[in-house]
Order: structure tokens, then C-alpha cells, then sequence
């Protein structure tokens, strides 16, 4: 069966988003696409938010989400319980958010990496496991805020 992926970008991030769209489904991953469905200016978490709330409620283990900077769509994302969203802008840094932060979703800057990066950052994203361990406390604590 293939593993979908949820996807979510505002207008700064949809030509990216398109690209890594035709990319995940050449890779064999099915795609569910949150928006934008088009180049036109729109407001961030109209859709962010609804990604990152079927991340919360377990509807998918991992997601892609992209804004301009990447910034407003990572800081929309972790407004929700059990959400890790990770800003990323290079391979390294989407292995570390895997490995040691378990992070469920992954936050490009669609204007300030190319598409290779982004779609190098992805597949290394979708298929680098959590490395657990001492990690685990940690990533734990991440909620406990209070
Ligand atoms: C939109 O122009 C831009 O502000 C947005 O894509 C993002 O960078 C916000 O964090």
C-alpha cells in the first residue's frame, strides 16, 4: 500500500510545493494536498492549520508543509499537541530532526532552497527513522510546558 503524504504551502512555497507534489508520486507515495491550489496571495495557517491538526489526531505519521520563509508555516504547525514541525533548509538538518527530534513534519522555505535540496530533504525526511535512546526524554519534555 503506498504511505500518503499530507502536503500544505501558502502562495510562497506553491511552485515548490507542485514540484515535490510530481516528485512524491514518481517516488511511489501518494499525496494529499492541503493547498494552495494556486500562485495567488492567501494567508498561511488557512492551510497549515488543517495539516497539522490530521498530524494531531494521528492521520498521518508524517507531513510537508511550506511557506516563503518557512518560518510562518513551522510556527503555525507547532501551535498543536503532539505537532514537531522542523524548519529545514538542508539535508543534514531533515536526517537530525528525524533522528533526534523526532519531528513529524518538515518545514521548507520554498523561496531559499532549491528543488533539489527540498526534494533531497524530503526523501531523507520520509525515511530516516527516530533514533530513540536518550532522545526519548527529551523530545518528551517538548509539551511539558507548565
Ligand atoms: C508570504 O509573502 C510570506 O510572508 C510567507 O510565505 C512566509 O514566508 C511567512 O512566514
Amino acid at each position: 500500500m503506498k504511505q500518503i503524504i499530507p502536503i500544505a504551502s501558502d502562495h510562497g512555497g506553491y511552485e515548490m510545493k507542485q514540484y515535490l507534489i510530481e516528485k512524491l508520486q514518481d517516488g511511489g507515495y501518494e499525496v494529499k494536498d492541503f493547498g494552495t491550489h494556486s500562485a495567488d496571495s492567501v494567508d498561511y495557517p488557512d492551510m497549515i492549520h488543517p495539516l497539522a491538526k490530521a498530524i494531531q489526531n494521528g492521520e498521518y505519521p508524517l507531513g510537508i508543509i511550506l511557506c516563503g520563509s518557512g518560518n510562518g508555516a513551522q510556527m503555525s504547525a507547532n501551535k498543536h499537541p503532539h505537532v514537531r514541525a522542523a524548519l529545514c533548509w538542508n539535508v543534514e538538518l531533515a536526517r537530525l530532526a528525524r533522528q533526534h527530534n523526532d519531528a513529524n513534519i518538515i518545514a521548507l522555505p520554498g523561496r531559499f532552497v532549491s528543488k533539489e535540496t527540498a526534494w533531497e530533504m524530503i526523501q531523507v525526511f520520509l525515511t530516516t527513522d527516530f533514533e530513540g535512546g536518550r532522545h526519548e526524554k527529551r523530545v518528551a519534555k517538548i509539551e511539558q510546558i507548565g
